[in-house]
Formats: structure tokens, sequence, C-alpha cells
């Protein structure tokens, strides 16, 4: 509301300049003069007030997926978006968190490896991620929703257009606060800053402040729009400034640059006016189409066509579920079931699906044309689907044909059904030897965490013992057969997620190679 009265009251002004003239400087005879209307007048605002940039709640986005890691070795709390399919975009994003981790690691000496948190540590999905307001909520605000991390790293998503996603991004560091703005080709993965949107050159920026300081003038009730004078030279230490307040700037799809102005902006022009001392490094301001459209360059403007209001947000891929982590960044943990399929499983697969979680599913050749529905679900909610032999037998005590066979028989039945054949084995019992070894052609996945399911313990107590137990890298050991652990599912998801793990696929823990022969954690 106070933005609109302001603009009647700028109307008004322009209404009536017989009154004024008396008082404002002579009217110029350039050509180039062209008279300013309301809409081309560049904005001011107390940040907070009502000055803002669109801030787009990444659960309203197709195939975006949140994340975030905490390392207490480290002292680091990341979040960051990743855009199903967007491979050049993840790898930019990401690269940001790997610029922070490096720097990290260089100041402390201390390597980073993901890392679980503590049981109840909040770091479910609804706490990662980009979130609306978290680059301009107060640092004592943002410092509630992290952990005691040292480093804080945040995002907001300012910008979804097209294949273009523009992420603001807000680093905490000790006392330490650094706000930059991306804009990223979802697509190419190409990333561009404010300052790479537009051409400018110290005469641009010598405008572009003197744009800031009209604007100054009108919001402390200058009488007149009337430039001051020549725009004034900045000095080296005030371009810095405005270069790193662009920076974190936000270029809306109408083409205006909204910016918080540099703390300590000060410009002669501005001394006479009242009011301007509290206000100054409080403002935020919204430069006009007008006042920004002469410096975009051609990404700007192609950067604007992407993100205007005739081009809806378009991911190159659609969501998949068991979207991609990347397990060096993140704490990722794979829960396995063995001894499927089985028509109860549905159940199962209903829970994980609910808590966006995917899972490796080790199905017994021999059960599987009779749960051919079953089979083909798991596969198409995102699991793994992998080998546990066809009969369940000690594959130690067979000959090497006879293991080949329990192999083979159920690599068959289960690529008849998805078309696809298993490319992991886990022997019956987790038993081995050099022959098994031998006469297997997939890597042999065993665990790490054995949650004992089939002694049947209280659900209460299986999942507190299936949540608390697993580290980063953990291979959790569980049973599609047993109604303990399909009914301990939610709970255990919800546990996991909790503590900060995100839930992959074996295959997925490696992306997508397991490497060597006998695996039982990352
Ligand atoms: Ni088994």
């Amino acid at each position: 509301m106070i933005r609109r009265s302001r603009r009647l009251g700028i109307a008004a002004l322009l209404a009536a300049p017989l009154t004024l003239t008396a008082c404002a400087a002579p009217i110029p005879t350039d050509a180039e003069w062209h008279p300013r209307t309301p809409e081309s007048v560049s904005e001011l605002a107390a940040a907070g007030e009502d000055i803002g940039f669109a801030s787009i709640d990444p659960a309203e986005l197709d195939g975006v997926t949140q994340h975030r890691t905490v390392s207490t070795d480290l002292g680091v709390d990341l979040r960051w978006p990743e855009v199903a399919g967007a491979d050049g975009l993840n790898e930019a994003v990401e690269q940001h968190q790997w610029a922070l981790i490096e720097q990290r690691e260089s100041a402390s000496g201390v390597a980073y490896a993901p890392q679980a948190q503590e049981a109840g540590a909040g770091l479910g999905p609804d706490a990662r991620g980009c979130a609306p307001g978290a680059t301009t909520a107060s640092v004592e605000e943002l410092r509630e929703t992290a952990t005691e991390a040292d480093l804080v790293s945040t995002c907001e998503i300012v910008a979804a257009g097209g294949g273009m996603l523009g992420i603001r991004w807000r680093t905490l560091e000790g006392e330490d606060e650094r706000l930059e703005t991306s804009y990223y080709d979802a697509l190419t993965g190409a990333e561009y800053g404010v300052a790479d949107l537009l051409d400018l050159d110290d005469a641009a920026m010598d405008t572009l402040w003197h744009e800031a300081v009209q604007a100054m003038r009108v919001d402390a009730g200058a009488l007149t729009l009337w430039p001051t004078g020549e725009p004034a030279v900045l000095d080296n230490a005030a371009r810095e400034q405005f270069g790193a307040a662009l920076a974190a700037g936000v270029l809306e799809p109408d083409g205006s640059l909204v910016l918080d102005v540099p703390g300590g902006f000060d410009s002669p022009e501005l001394e006479a006016l009242p009011g301007r001392e509290d206000a100054a490094h409080h403002d935020r301001i919204r430069f006009a189409p007008d006042a920004i459209a002469p410096f975009l360059n051609d990404s700007g403007r192609s950067a604007l066509e992407l993100l205007g209001e005739d081009s809806p947000w378009q991911p190159p891929q659609s969501d998949v579920l068991g979207a991609h982590a990347d397990c060096d960044l993140v704490a990722c943990l794979a829960l396995t079931y063995d001894d499927g399929p089985n028509p109860e499983m549905a159940g199962l697969l209903d829970s994980l699906a609910e808590h966006g979680a995917v899972a490796t599913f080790f199905f017994i050749g021999s059960s599987v044309s009779g749960n051919a529905d079953i089979v083909q679900r798991t596969q198409d909610e995102g699991h793994e689907v992998a080998n546990h032999s066809w009969s369940h037998p000690d594959l130690t005590t067979l000959k090497p044909k006879e293991i080949r066979e329990q192999i083979d028989r159920t690599q068959d039945a289960i690529a008849a059904i998805t078309g696809v054949a298993p490319t992991l084995v886990r022997p019956p019992y987790g038993a081995f030897d050099d022959a098994v070894v031998g006469a297997c052609d997939q890597p042999l996945v065993l665990w790490d965490v054995d949650t004992l399911d089939w002694e049947d313990p209280p659900v209460e107590e299986l999942t507190a013992d299936a949540v608390g137990t697993p580290e980063a890298g953990s291979i959790v050991l569980m049973h599609s057969i047993h109604d303990g652990s399909i009914e301990a599912a939610p709970g255990i998801v919800d546990g996991l997620h909790d503590r900060g793990f995100e839930l992959v696929t074996v295959s997925g823990m490696f992306d997508g190679a397991v490497p060597g022969v006998v695996y039982s954690g990352r």
C-alpha cells in the first residue's frame, strides 16, 4: 500500500508541473531528454517493506528435490536444490557447495566426509534445500533454523521459467554474511551471475548509482524527479561495494532489478535530505526496467525471455523417484529388503512411496513368477531389483555350476518380467567364499547394519535400532517377509531422514557402478 500511495504522489506531482517549475531546475532543451513516467522511476523502500522479489516454493516446481548436509566435524550446514535430469545445472550447484567445503577444509585442515547426525536432529525433507524467505530473514531467524555450524549456507529460488532457475545463495560464516544470485540454464548448466547478464562498465555503474541516488531523493521527499547533475564518478571502494550489491541482486522477469543498497551508501545529493541517515543501509531498491534495459547483454535478454510469463518452468525431465544423490557430498544410506517378492510387500512399497524413499530388494528367483505384479511395481517405483539366488541355499555348499545356476535362473526370471537383469547379488545368509565370488559375475552385496528383524522384535525397538545404528554409507539389512519390518518402515524412513540421511539404492550409492567384488557398506 505504501508503494501505491507513493506512485499516486508522483503522478500528482507530474500532473502539476507549472506550480513546481518555480522551485525546480530549468527544463533542459536537450533533444535526448524524455520526461519520466512513474512506471520508469526506480523505487526505494526499507528492506522487508514493499519492495520484494519473486520467491518460489520449490515444492511447486516439478522435478526439484532438496538437499542438505551437515558436518559437525567441519562446522558446515549446507542446503541446495536439484533438478531431475538437469545434469549441468546440478553439477554447477554442487560445485557451489564444494567450493564452500574446500575453502573450509583448507582453513581448518579437516577433511570433509558426509556425516549423519543424532536421531531427532530435525534434518528431514521439510528442512532441506531452498526455502522462501531464506535470503531475507534476519540472521537470528536463519540461525534458529540452522544447526550450530559456523558456516551456514542456504538458498532461495527467485526465478523459474523455461529451463532456467534463479537461485539466491546466502552464506553466514561467523560474523560474515555473503549473498549472491546465480541464474542457471537447466539444460546446459551455464551459470550467470547478475553481472554476467548486464554490460556494466564503469560509466554504467556510475549511471546506476546515480539512478539509486535519484530514487533515494524521491523516497526522502524531494519534490522533483529532476536529476541534480551529472552522475557522480564512483571511487574504487564504492564501485566494489556496488558491485557486491549487484551480485546479490535479483533480475525480475519484468526486467527490473531488485537489490539491497550497500551499507554506507551515500552521495552529496543526499546530504541535505532529512531522514537519510537512519535508512541508508537498510534500503532496497527496484531499478525500473527502463533503467536496466540499456545495460542488458545477449545473455540478459535471453534470460529474461526464458524467465518471462510466457515461459513456464519446464525441467529437462519430469521427476523420477530416487533422484540421484552424490554420496561424496551427502550422507547416503541403502535400505535393503531380502527374501521377497511377496504379496505383503505392497504395503511396504506404499509406505516407501509415501515417504519419498527408495530401497533395494533382493528377490528369491523361485518366488518371482508368482508375484510378477509386485516385481514390476518395485522396478517401476524406482527401487532396485536384485538377485538373492533361486532357492535360498547356502551357496558355499554348492558346486560352481550349481551356484551359477542359482544366480542365472533368477536373473532370467526377473528380466522376463522387468526387461532388466539385476546387477547385484546378495548370497543367502551372507555366506560366500572364493568359489562363490568366482562363480558370480555380479558384485556380492552384504550389509553393515543387521536389524535382526527376523527375530520379531517389538516395532518400536526395531525402528529405534534401524534409525539409530547406521552411519553415512551404511547398507541396512531387513526382510520384506516380516510384518514387523513392513509396519516399521514409515517410522524408519522418517527417522533416517530426520538424521539427515538420503535413502538411495545400492547401485545409487555407488553412482550406478558398484566397484569390485564384495560390499557391506560404502
Ligand atoms: Ni535371505
